[in-house]
């Protein structure tokens, strides 16, 4: 969908740590069938989309079942602060608990992600990221133990 991969391309234009490649992450989940969840957040009149965020299924060595990942999460710059990152977050979680997940991981700002209940887990590990960064939400016990893997949608491009 254009406009939801112009938001996410806009929005990580000047952000830390991106690859830029989100807006293909977000095609090739839709592609293989496991964009989860798609949100965006409209402005009302005239229905511009100025947000967005995917959540799709993630695996765990462990062979747990029914987690997910949180993201790409992306906002336009003009629209940021205005509370559309949390609306986001907080509509995925509920909607991932509607559906009986049993937790969700995100990559990314301890500062910004702990708001909301994220934490790191000694037990998960996401190759390649400094732990700190790798956060989860649990809603069932017991939390896993494992090494995490994204769909292939989000490995780099060569
Ligand atoms: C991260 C993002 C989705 C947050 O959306 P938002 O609508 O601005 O978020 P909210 O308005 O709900 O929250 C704003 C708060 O989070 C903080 N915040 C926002 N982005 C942050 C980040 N990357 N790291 C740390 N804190 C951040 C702001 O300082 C603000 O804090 P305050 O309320 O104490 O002032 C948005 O900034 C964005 O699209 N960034 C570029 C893409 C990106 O980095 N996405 C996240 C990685 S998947």
């Amino acid at each position: 969908m254009p406009a939801i991969e112009e938001v996410t391309s806009t929005a990580f234009m000047n952000a830390k740590h991106t690859d830029h490649n989100e807006q293909f992450i977000i095609r090739g989940l839709r592609e293989a069938d496991h964009l989860t969840i798609s949100l965006v957040a409209e402005v009302e009149v005239t229905h511009t989309i100025v947000g967005h965020i995917a959540v799709s299924p993630l695996t765990i060595t462990d062979g747990s079942e029914n987690w997910y990942g949180l993201g790409p999460i992306s906002v336009l710059p003009q629209y940021q602060g205005n509370g559309v990152g949390s609306s986001f977050i907080k509509g995925a979680s509920a909607d991932l608990q509607s559906r009986h997940a049993a937790g969700c991981f995100v990559l990314g700002n301890p500062k910004y992600y702990t708001h909301f209940g994220f934490k790191a887990y000694p037990s998960l590990q996401l190759p390649g990221v400094p732990p700190e960064f790798f956060m989860a939400l649990t809603w069932r016990k017991p939390t896993p133990i494992g090494t995490v893997s994204y769909h292939r949608a989000f490995e780099p491009s060569t």
